[in-house]
This record gives structure tokens, sequence and C-alpha cells, in this order.
């Protein structure tokens, strides 16, 4: 099958304002997002995400390397209605919200009949049904990227490509993204989103790339990278937690982290003890420790989000 974005080689080099220095914001980036996959583009501040997605988008050139979207060179102006895009940084024309959703709808070639019921869907998409009547300059950041997310919705597109989509959303309205990505996957879509924020990634991402200073510094399903394989966690019951290092005890349950290779010794001692061992689990990884491990722990420039 022929990946829905796939990045060749690209390097993106920005020179400074007098074209003297230039700064390398992604280096020899490879990447294939597959049809059909919630896809996490993780990495903190400055990695270069925003970067790596306007050349998909095609609003400039790498410096070299080259890649595809939806199997067509990057830029190609016709795929862009194929797409839907949410810019990390939302600015909107002051208009009222159903009128802006239509606007972006007619820029995709939508017909104005379609559009009027379209822009009501999408915007109640998003928990906007109440305010579409409104101006936007009246509204909230995380009321603006709501808007941002209907318009990138509004062409019901096959891509979708998300650049930090929660960043300005209080929890319920992250949650509610959370569903929306997770229909969208179920009605076939594939959606490319970028954020810093690992709780977001975590919970709804089937594969995650990790970007650190313009490289790629990891790639896997989500579930593979937290997963450390390392240790596991016990929880046992009828067994005196003190026998146990860094054990805890509640309502006579006792859990506590073993190495993998300890695990079988374990497990044995804790039947020998006329214990009961109720479950046995891979421990995992937050992909916080999986960041401070690539960047050697030197900058921790990564927040857990607010839930
Ligand atoms: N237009 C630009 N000119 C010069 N440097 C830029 C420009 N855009 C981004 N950068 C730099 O490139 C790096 C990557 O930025 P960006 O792609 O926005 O990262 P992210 O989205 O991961 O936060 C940063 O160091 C940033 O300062
Ligand atoms: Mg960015």
């Amino acid at each position: 099958m022929v990946p829905v974005i796939e990045f060749q080689n690209v390097t993106k080099e920005y020179r400074s304002l007098f074209g003297r220095r230039r700064f390398r914001a992604l280096d020899g980036f490879n990447l294939q997002v597959e049809s059909g996959e919630i896809f996490g583009f993780l990495g903190p501040n400055g990695a270069g995400k925003t970067t790596a997605i306007h050349l998909a988008m095609g609003f400039m050139l790498p410096t070299s390397g080259r890649g595809r979207l939806l199997g067509e060179r990057f830029g190609h102006a016709a795929t862009r209605s194929r797409v839907g895009f949410l810019p990390e940084n939302v600015a909107l024309y002051p208009r009222r919200a159903e009128q802006l959703v239509r606007f972006y709808g007619a820029l995709n070639s939508m017909k104005a009949s379609q559009l009027n019921q379209r822009a009501g869907q999408v915007l109640e998409m998003v928990g906007l049904q109440d305010d579409a009547k409104r101006n936007v300059s009246k509204f909230s950041r995380g009321m603006l990227q709501r808007v941002g997310l209907a318009q990138a919705l509004v062409n019901d597109p096959e891509l979708l490509i998300l650049d930090e989509p929660t960043s300005a959303l209080d929890p319920l309205a992250r949650v509610a993204v959370r569903e929306l990505l997770l229909r969208a996957r179920s009605a076939g879509k594939t959606i490319f989103l970028s954020s810093h924020l690992l709780s977001e990634v975590e919970l709804v991402c089937d594969r995650v790339a990790v970007l650190h200073r313009g490289r790629l510094v990891r790639l896997g399903k989500t579930a593979d990278l937290l997963e450390s394989g390392e240790r596991s966690q016990i929880v046992a019951r009828g067994i005196a937690a003190a026998l146990f290092p860094g054990a805890t005890a509640r309502d006579g349950v006792v859990t506590f982290s073993v190495g993998t290779q300890q695990q079988r010794a374990v497990l044995e001692q804790i039947w020998n003890l006329g214990g009961e061992v109720i479950s046995v689990n891979p421990e995992r990884r937050s992909l916080e420790e999986i960041f401070l491990e690539v960047t050697g722990g030197i900058e921790s420039p990564v927040s857990r989000g607010t839930q």
C-alpha cells in the first residue's frame, strides 16, 4: 500500500536574517505514515514538528530530500482538498463561526447547498453548536482551536494533519477531541497528529515517532515503546509485603515490581509462602521516560499535560 505521508531523507535549513548562518530544523528525516492509522508525531518544542508538517503541506520547499502526500509530491495543489489541516496557531478572520467554516469548505470547492448543513455538523462535532452564530473575534484560544478543527473537518478529508490540536483545550474538550479522532479512524481516515504532550499521544495513537532536534529518534507502536520489557509488576495476596523490597500493601493486596530475570523465582517464592498471584504485567514506561533516555536526561522539556 502507498503510504499516506512519506518523508524521504528530508532536510530543512532556515537561514538567519542576513543569510549567513543556517539552522537545520529537520535533518535527514524519513517517515512513512500508513493508511488508517492515528499517528503521533511527538517531540519537545523546537524539535521540528511544525517544519515537517509545513513541508508536507507544501507551504515551503525542503532544502534537500523529497516527500509524498496521498501519493503525490509535497505541494501538489489538487491534493490539498483531500487533506484537513489544523495549524498550530489558528488565526481566523473576524467572522461568525459558521460563516468561516463555510468559507473554508468553499475553498475546497464544496457547494453552498452542501455547506449549510455540513458547517452545522462539524461545529457540533467540536462542541460549538451554541456558538455557531457568534463572531470568532470574541472566542477564547480553545474555542478558536475548535473552529480550526471544524474547518479541517468540513470537506470530510481522508487525511487529517493536526499540529498540536489540543494545546489550548481544557481537559473535557481534550477528551471530546480524542473521541472525535477515534471516530474518524473508524470511518477509515488517517490522522497525523503532532504534540509535545505525551498524555495526548499515548491514549489515541497507534504508532508514534519521536523527533528531537530535527532527527527521528524513536519510531514504533505506542504500546511497544511504552513497555520496557525489563520489569514486571506483580500483584499478590496472602504474603507479607515486608518480604519483598519496595512492595506496598493495601487491603491485603501486595504490589511490587521485579526485573524480568527474577520474575520466575519471585512467583515461586510467593507460591511457596502459600500466597496467591493475582496478576503479572509488564511495566509501562511513560513517553517522558523515553524522552529522558533519548536526550540523555540533560533536557526535560516535555510536560505530561494536565491529566
Ligand atoms: N521560519 C523560521 N526561520 C528560522 N528558524 C525557524 C523558522 N521556523 C522554525 N524555526 C526553528 O526551527 C526549529 C524547529 O521549529 P518547529 O518546526 O516550529 O518545531 P516544533 O513544531 O517541534 O516546536 C526551532 O528551533 C525554530 O526556532
Ligand atoms: Mg510546532
